[in-house]
């Protein structure tokens, strides 16, 4: 499918979605988020992808937030609208079967720290900034932001966040859990793909239930967070890939899966 705002591009098994609108730093207009809901609904329901990078193009920006030129205009519904498709979007990224990697090349502010943390690791450049500068516009975070950001990093710095709209450097994100790993720009990219490698030769079954495991896991309280684990671990053994992985360490051989 071809994409006014977005790049989408396979090789080796990664998929890589690039939000391609670099003159406005990426901020996510309507239009935008529509195609990210396609684009991601085409990458996961087809074969050809185990992993997804997204990133955003230029050296600027991966998002700077939600396009605030459009938003000038919404009224209250329409702004409702905008939130629960852009929530749907997130939602269903932390859904689907291949894991999601955040590749954040520059600001991911407001709609795009909200869409960082919706994916499955968060991968940033020692030059990115991470911030939820809504409360600067008088308004608050839309896609999950005041939900997903204590989360992650504990009530009280994500209030610290929120509540100043103050943006964090990628090294402050990565000491207060946001952020998995930062590298230097230039090798930000190669190391996103050499994770996404490492993801992609082990058992893909294994991949997707443990990442079903774990984000649907965090929703409930923790004996049925741990009998849902328990039914995905013991559904683990009526595959071909726990044979051939089990097999494979006894026989001192590398496995060889075939997701089923
Ligand atoms: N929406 C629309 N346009 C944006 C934008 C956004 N979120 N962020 C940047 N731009 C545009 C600028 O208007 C500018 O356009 P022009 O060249 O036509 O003037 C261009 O991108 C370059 O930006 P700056 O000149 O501002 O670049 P800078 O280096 O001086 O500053 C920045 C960079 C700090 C990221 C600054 O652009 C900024 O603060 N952007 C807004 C960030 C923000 O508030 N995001 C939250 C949006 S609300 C939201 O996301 C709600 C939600 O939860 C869903």
């Amino acid at each position: 499918m071809k994409y006014q705002n977005l790049l989408v591009e396979i090789s080796e098994r990664i998929a890589t979605i690039t939000v391609n609108r670099p003159k406005s730093l990426n901020a996510l207009n309507l239009a935008t988020v529509r195609e990210m809901k396609s684009a991601f609904e085409e990458v996961s329901s087809g074969k050809n992808a185990g992993v997804v990078l997204l990133t955003g193009a230029g050296e600027k920006a991966f998002i700077a937030g939600a396009d605030i030129t459009e938003m000038k205009g919404f009224t209250a519904m329409q702004a409702l609208d905008f939130a629960l498709l852009g929530q749907g979007v997130l939602s269903f990224i932390e859904q689907m079967h291949q894991p999601v990697i955040a590749v954040v090349n520059g600001f991911a502010l407001g709609g795009g720290c909200e869409v960082a943390m919706a994916c499955d690791l968060i991968l940033a450049a020692d030059t990115a900034k991470f911030g939820q500068p809504e409360v600067t516009l008088g308004i608050i975070p839309g896609y999950g932001g005041t939900q997903r950001l204590p989360r992650l990093v504990g009530r009280n710095l994500a209030k610290e966040m929120v509540l100043t709209g103050d943006m964090i450097t990628s090294r402050r994100a990565c000491e207060i859990g946001l952020v998995n790993r930062v590298f230097p720009a230039a090798e930000l990219m190669g190391a996103a793909r050499n994770i996404a490698a490492r993801i992609l030769s082990r058992g893909p079954v294994a991949v997707r239930t443990a990442k079903m495991a774990m984000n649907r896991g965090l929703d409930m309280d923790l004996p049925n967070a741990c009998a849902f684990e328990a039914s995905l671990f013991s559904a683990g053994f009526s595959t071909a890939d726990r044979t051939e992985g089990i097999g494979a360490f006894l026989e001192k051989r590398n496995p060889r899966f075939t997701g089923e």
